[in-house]
């Protein structure tokens, strides 16, 4: 009987539950796994101070298959039936008033585009939210929810003591677009659309990253068995005055009608606003407002009969594509452009849309000439979906990629597992050297104010600047009256503008006030590649100067929180370049903060694990796995990716890999787990 063997025993069966449940593989005999669960029974008995939630014997083994406890939904949620004309609508209304007759007051209101969720109220509290699912059992994602900012977590007013509300939770549009640009800032792959964005937000574990995308809400449906109106309408405002965002009739959201011709009247109008709106919709729902009526009307096989989604048809027109060209990136990644023919699609004039990569245009084999699909669905950005072969092909063959840059002719490069092509020639090709002026001086990097891309590009044009460095070494005051042209983006044309004193006196200010900059937002304006703010900002917090930064290891690296394989390879390289270094050493001697400044360095704790080396891995229920690297940095402790001799602790969570834990024990490494790791700190 040793703690050694429980310990030993409790990484089996986690490892045995993994195999058996999640890879479906299991490598044991079911008697084998049994006669396991109960010896570490008896060791937890024995040895109680080994007490840890996450033990194997403290769970049913199939919560393991999926992230979320899966809970029944009391009430079934259903779907809807679809309807695409005035005549299917028309359909449905005369069904309606022959099965219950009299005069029927119906209520539309707009389908929003995203992910449905019921919620749970119990004395007025916030007490469960699971999503769809299956219809019968969905997922709890409560913790999720409860970022949400327009869901009210206790209610006001008058509220019944338990009420089931639904609605849906989406992503507005703006907030779809600024992740997007983020990611393309740092080069990663683009979400498709802002259904897809919220659905997988509300499906991560980690609460903390939810409650960073800013996810609203709109609630459509209020069920209970007291304290509720009669009518789905006044619900409707019985759920706004208990706290809940519902929809504004004043804004036309929401209309109470009796005709198909009012219906036709609504319909109409949101298909031709519909891109008004802030959040995407995909339809309007007709309900019967009198909720008596629903339980006469009954169900089909999985929708009721007292309501209906009208589904707008995507928007979509055949245009031709006059040409394709390439955009150049500030880090190099090439884009493909189709260049349309102009047409007038949702509400806007369309005369390009982004063909991605080098693959896309293989599978949907355009070529320059061709008639082409245009569609502007879920997705801000209008894509191209296919060849309109109802017109004859343009291009006899198919497209050829380029393979040397648009811009500067440097052969292009393809990393493995990356879809786009990029440019290596970073000090030599202008759009990346212009994008690496102009992100440096962006509000969220050195926050420049006056220095915009037209003064940039014409520093860049007259040779002054090539780098960031040569900012700080223009003399300005001798500058005034310089000549330039800017070219107008839409139209063209190309006019002069003259550098007045006053434009002066503001470049300089704003180049004085940069050395004010902390070293996070200087390290993320100098752009290596895919380092985005908030890498930055751990980088900086990490290693406190670009001095220690430079000197990292892969290992150092990868043992910072929010730093992957890709990020670390990235900042090797980076300071690989004589020309990088030779330009950070310029920033310094301009007087750009590269150290983190005293005050910055926040409230330290105690260093009692001070010397220790931690490797951290799983999953772990009181920390995620990025706040116990912080913890045990902050206590004076050092994190490292892979366990070596020199390790002195492994804390393991959840699904920590079996390699990692076998060579722990080869090397005789002690494992803790998440609760001995706080005892330990706590001790
Ligand atoms: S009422 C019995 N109202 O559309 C179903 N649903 O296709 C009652 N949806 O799962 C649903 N906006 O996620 C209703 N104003 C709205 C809606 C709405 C979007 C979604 C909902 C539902 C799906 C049905």
């Amino acid at each position: 009987m040793s703690k050694e063997r429980l310990l030993e025993l409790r990484s089996l069966l986690h490892e045995h539950n993994h195999r058996y449940y999640v890879l479906h593989q299991p490598t044991i005999s079911d008697f084998q796994f049994d006669s396991w669960m109960k010896e570490l029974e008896a060791l937890e008995t024995f040895f109680p101070e080994m007490l840890d939630n996450n033990s194997p014997t403290r769970r049913v083994g199939s919560d393991i298959t999926s992230k979320f406890e899966k809970v029944e939904h009391v009430r079934p949620m259903l779907s809807l039936t679809n309807s695409y004309s005035e005549e299917e609508v028309a359909d449905w209304v005369n069904r309606i008033d022959e099965s219950v007759g009299g005069e029927i007051d119906y209520v539309l209101e707009l389908k929003y585009d995203g992910v449905a969720v019921s919620l749970h109220y119990e004395e007025g509290v916030l007490v469960r939210a699971l999503t769809r699912g299956d219809g019968k059992v969905g997922e709890d994602v409560t913790a999720n929810v409860r970022t949400i900012k327009n869901i009210p977590l206790q209610l006001t007013g008058d509220y019944p003591k338990s009420f089931e509300i639904r609605g849906e939770v989406f992503l507005p549009r703006e907030a779809f677009e600024k992740m997007n640009a983020e990611r393309a800032e740092i080069g990663m792959d683009l979400y498709a659309n802002p259904r897809n964005t919220a659905s997988g937000t509300l499906k991560q574990l980690d609460s903390k990253e939810v409650a960073k995308r800013p996810l609203s809400s709109l609630m459509y449906f209020v069920l209970g068995d007291e304290g509720l109106a009669a009518t789905h309408s006044a619900r409707v405002e019985q759920a706004r005055s208990w706290g809940f965002d519902v929809p504004y009739a004043s804004k036309r959201m929401i209309e109470r009608l009796k005709s198909v011709e009012e219906m036709m009247a609504f319909i109409h109008y949101w298909d031709a606003h519909r891109n008004e709106l802030t959040f995407d919709i995909d339809g309007i729902v007709l309900k019967v407002d009198k909720i008596a009526l629903w339980d006469e009307l009954g169900m089909t096989a999985k929708s009721p009969r007292w309501a209906t989604a009208y589904k707008f048809k995507a928007e979509k027109v055949s245009t031709q594509l006059e040409q394709i060209t390439y955009q150049v990136g500030r880090t190099g990644a090439i884009t493909p452009v189709a260049n349309l023919k102009p047409v007038f699609l949702a509400g806007t004039t369309v005369k390009r849309a982004s063909l991605h990569n080098a693959d896309q245009i293989e599978k949907l084999d355009i070529r320059e000439g061709d008639w082409v699909f245009v569609e502007k669905g879920g997705e801000i950005i209008p894509k191209i979906t296919h060849v309109d072969l109802s017109h004859s092909r343009g291009s006899e063959n198919p497209h050829r990629y380029i393979s040397t840059c648009p811009v500067c002719s440097t052969p292009l490069l393809r990393m493995d597992g990356e879809a786009q092509h990029y440019c290596p020639n970073r000090d030599g090709c202008s759009p990346q050297i212009i994008g690496k002026l102009e992100h440096f001086v962006s509000r969220k990097a050195m926050n420049m104010e006056g220095w915009g891309v037209e003064t940039l590009t014409a520093f860049y044009q007259s040779g002054w600047v090539t780098n960031v460095a040569d900012l700080f070494a223009l003399k300005l005051s001798e500058m005034v009256g310089f000549e330039y042209w800017v070219e107008d983006e839409v139209s063209g044309e190309k006019r002069r503008r003259t550098l007045q004193q006053k434009t002066i006196d503001n470049l300089q200010e704003a180049l004085k006030e940069s050395r004010n900059v902390p070293f996070e937002r200087v390290l993320f304006a100098i752009g290596i590649r895919h380092v985005g703010e908030t890498v930055a900002k751990r980088l900086a917090k990490h290693f406190k100067s670009v001095d220690r930064l430079m000197m990292a290891s892969y290992d150092e690296l990868m043992a910072v929180a929010d730093v992957g394989d890709k990020i670390a390879e990235s900042v090797i390289s980076f300071f690989q370049l004589s020309s990088n270094l030779e330009l950070i050493n310029l920033l310094k001697v301009a007087g750009l903060q590269f150290e983190m400044e005293q005050e910055e360095l926040g409230e330290e704790l105690a260093p009692v694990l001070a010397g220790k080396i931690f490797v951290v891995s799983g999953v772990f229920s009181k920390y995620s796995r990025d706040e116990l690297k912080q913890d045990i940095e902050k206590r004076g402790g050092k994190v490292s990716g892979s366990i070596s001799s020199k390790t002195s602790f492994v804390v393991a969570g959840d699904d920590m890999g079996p390699s990692k834990r076998q060579k722990a024990e080869e090397l005789n490494i002690p494992i803790l787990t998440e609760q001995m790791y706080i005892e330990m700190i706590s001790a």
